[in-house]
């Protein structure tokens, strides 16, 4: 219902601007004809354009993403000559209005600008982190949000989005998990695909679309140590096979803009990398739109040791093929003397400039480059705050329950902890736009529904040491049938630059937790954070565990459903959940070593006799301490029911390159409650030119059943989904033995295999 009223009310606003614009209604297929007729309309612009104003079109200037300021008469006469071609973060009207109109006016062509911004999980109506959305395994929760985020946002001019984020994220450690899909590609592809959808729409001539840019290219996840900005060494195979493949869809699916990131790969930053920028994305991948450094990316291949000048970076960005520069100055001040002394040539920059106007072509700037006066974005529409509620309540991972959850209403709480009531923490990463005072915190929740319940905070934030109130929240706990905690990390210990070497609670509050676990009480810890927080020290003093990531602007009533029972926790988890930070990076989809870790050869460090001579037979590929399972799986996630998994069946033993095989399996509902299930089947290629992971989520499907009910689910594999790029950079299937797992995680299922052969 939520859902039919918001596509309604997007589709109703949507086509409003249409009738009020008929003329630049477009047909969803744009035609070749059209292309060729916007090819043309490049072709004659860029033949007007001096050096200068071609130079202007890859000048993205920047501004403080808080810094409202005054517009500057330095910046209106540079856009007047022409020498800007975007602009991010300019958060007033009447300023991206002015200089819309200088730029349309009074420049030399009349080149429209685009206006961007980090419109990451939302604009004021807030959707939870992309890491909580990845937790959803609903393309459709993505799609949503980002077509709601366009809306809203598109009303304050901005037409381009640096989002989505699909860097495959595999440590914990590294602050921009936050931001990412997870660690699996299969399922970042499919969020990649449906957050380009949701953004741009069908048409993104709309003025309610948003220009996507999908970011960062590439391998920025695999920073080494988790450390932001760290450097990345991989195999060709990896890249391909694990951190490629969401762009590829993003860049199929549409995706206007790519932004490259700031690392190296195998030593060369990638926003110098022409095998990356022109090899791979626009040779194999056929990308047609612009390239965008990420902020100073360029200027900081000095720092990588890479260019010794700015100069020389001009030269190095320009020819590997990158068309727009964020916020540093290496073009305007160097490229127009490269040009000159022949060391980067007008065709290239001629190409850079195409890729950057058709963008604008497609946004319809050049006919409408004003924002419509009857958009007003809807900010915080009923609808809006409703989609916001439901991506939370999807979001949400269930990780303990010892029969705990729901609480009856009836029940007395005592909540605590420091993200009860912090309407800016629970907004997470990269909320510029989202405001505090349209947040519902679960406190908020609470009293809206009558709830009866004590809150002392115990502690005022997730760092904070002090025990000053330790026994003024026990005291609170001794008199209540259930604490609730809302723990976890501050938005701002998560995302861009703050990467943690420990992943535990920060500040007192694993103190905390173990005094009021002493008043006998039982306790749910409700987790906001931006990535995976550790918990071996106390998940036995807790009697369950909700992961809310940070949950956004209606988190607290999606708590408030889910802990009361009136939802279901949705979530299952898009990363492993590590036992320590010694245990990264950590990811299902690992390879096998020649030892493989098993539970009978798992050696525990305090059973070695002391003096034990040197020995490592018996042993195998696991930490002494720790052993070698995360604390939970990736695809990982209770409900407030039971399923079991039976009868899992392949439809041929052997299939040949051109057929497929159907795997299914008979899933029931054997609780007491409705519930729906998350069915993953997962494919190991058990022997390969090179070796393979020991599992590839290879699809999913929710599964709604009522107590007692049961469903048979059934995927279909070919040999399509088999390939893998090997050591010769070939993308072919192998013939040979496929097992398949049918389950409700990647650490369990029931298993069957068939073969492939040709
Ligand atoms: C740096 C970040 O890495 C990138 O994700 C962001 O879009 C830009 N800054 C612009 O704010």
């Amino acid at each position: 219902m939520i859902k039919n009223s918001i596509t309604y009310s997007l589709i109703s606003l949507t086509l409003l601007f249409c009738l009020a614009c008929k003329k630049d209604t477009r047909s969803t297929e744009v035609s070749s004809t059209q292309d060729q007729n916007t090819e043309f309309k490049i072709d004659s612009i860029l033949s007007k354009m001096t050096l200068e104003e071609k130079i202007g079109q890859t000048n993205l200037r920047g501004t403080s993403s808080r810094v409202k300021g005054s517009l500057p008469e330095t910046l209106k006469t540079a856009v007047r000559n022409g020498e800007i071609g975007a602009f991010l973060n300019v958060m007033n009207l009447d300023y991206v209005k002015e200089l819309q109109k200088i730029a349309v006016e009074e420049s030399p062509n009349g080149i429209p600008l685009i206006f961007a911004r980090d419109v990451i999980h939302g604009f004021k109506t807030i959707f939870p982190i992309p890491l909580g959305l990845a937790a959803s395994f609903d393309e459709n929760i993505a799609k949503t949000s980002s077509e709601i985020a366009a809306f809203e946002a598109s009303s304050a001019g901005i037409r381009w989005t640096f989002a989505p984020m699909l860097d495959i994220s595999r440590d914990s450690r590294w602050g921009r998990i936050a931001e990412s899909p997870g660690e699996d590609p299969y399922l970042a592809s499919i969020l990649g695909k449906a957050y380009i959808e949701g953004f741009q729409g069908e048409d993104l001539s709309s003025p309610t679309r948003m220009a996507a840019c999908a970011k960062h290219f590439i391998g920025y996840g695999a920073a080494i140590g988790g450390r932001d900005y760290n450097t990345v060494n991989m195999s060709e195979p990896l890249l391909r096979n694990v951190y490629l493949p969401p762009f590829q869809a993003a860049i199929h699916s549409g995706a206007a803009t790519v932004m490259t990131s700031f690392n190296e790969v195998n030593g060369i930053p990638v926003t110098g990398n022409t095998f990356l920028l022109k090899d791979v994305l626009r040779d194999e991948l056929d990308f047609s739109g612009f390239t965008v450094s990420d902020w100073d990316s360029t200027v900081e291949m000095i720092a990588h040791g890479f260019a010794k000048d700015e100069k020389h970076v001009a030269e190095l960005a320009a020819n590997a093929g990158l068309d727009m520069e964020m916020n540093s100055k290496a073009y305007e001040q160097h490229l127009k003397d490269l040009i000159k002394e022949g060391k980067v040539s007008e065709s290239q920059l001629n190409e850079m400039v195409k890729h950057i106007l058709r963008v604008k072509f497609r946004l319809n700037l050049f006919e409408k480059p004003y924002i419509p006066e009857n958009h007003n974005g809807n900010l915080y529409a009923e609808p809006h705050l409703a989609e916001s509620k439901r991506a939370a309540i999807k979001s949400t991972v269930l990780l303990k329950n010892d029969d705990i959850l729901p609480l009856s209403n009836t029940t007395k709480v005592a909540v605590m902890g420091p993200l009860a009531h912090q309407p800016h923490e629970q907004l997470g990463t990269w909320t510029f736009d989202g405001e505090k005072a349209h947040t519902i915190t679960p406190i908020d929740a609470f009293k809206k529904a009558n709830i009866t319940f004590n809150f002392v905070e115990g502690l005022s934030y997730s760092r904070d040491q002090s025990k000053e109130n330790f026994n003024a929240a026990i005291n609170a706990a001794k008199s209540a049938d259930v604490i609730l905690f809302f723990g976890g990390e501050e938005a701002i210990l998560s995302g861009e630059a703050h990467s943690r070497s420990q992943l535990n609670l920060p500040g007192a509050q694993e103190e905390l937790l173990k005094e009021l676990a002493k008043t006998g009480k039982p306790i749910v810890l409700v987790i906001m954070a931006g990535r995976p927080i550790t918990m071996t020290n106390i998940i036995d003093d807790v009697d369950a565990v909700l992961m809310a990531w940070h949950p956004g602007t209606m988190g607290g009533e999606a708590l408030h459903d889910i802990i009361f029972g009136f939802s279901e926790p949705g979530g299952r988890l898009p990363v492993s959940w590590p036992k320590n930070a010694g245990q990264l990076p950590y990811f299902y989809n690992h390879k096998n070593t020649g030892r493989p870790a098993e539970v009978d050869q798992f050696v525990q460090m305090d059973s070695i006799p002391i003096g034990a001579w040197q020995s490592s037979l018996g042993n195998d590929s696991h930490y002494l301490d720790i052993g070698y399972t995360p604390q939970f799986p990736f695809g990982y996630g209770l409900t407030y029911t039971y399923f079991n998994y039976e009868n899992i069946s392949v439809s041929k033993d052997t299939i040949g390159f051109d057929e497929h095989v159907k795997i299914s399996a008979s899933i029931t509902n054997t609780g007491q409650r409705y519930g729906t299930e998350l069915v993953q089947l997962y494919v190991q290629d058990v022997v390969g030119s090179i070796t393979r992971p020991i599992r590839e989520l290879k699809g999913f499907e929710h599964v709604e059943l009522k107590p007692g009910e049961t469903k048979t689910v059934t995927f279909t594999i070919s040999s399509e989904d088999l390939k893998f790029v090997n050591s010769k950079m070939v993308d072919a299937a192998e013939e040979g033995r496929f097992n398949v797992w049918i389950g409700p995680n990647a650490s369990s299922g029931l298993r069957s295999s068939f073969y492939l052969k040709q």
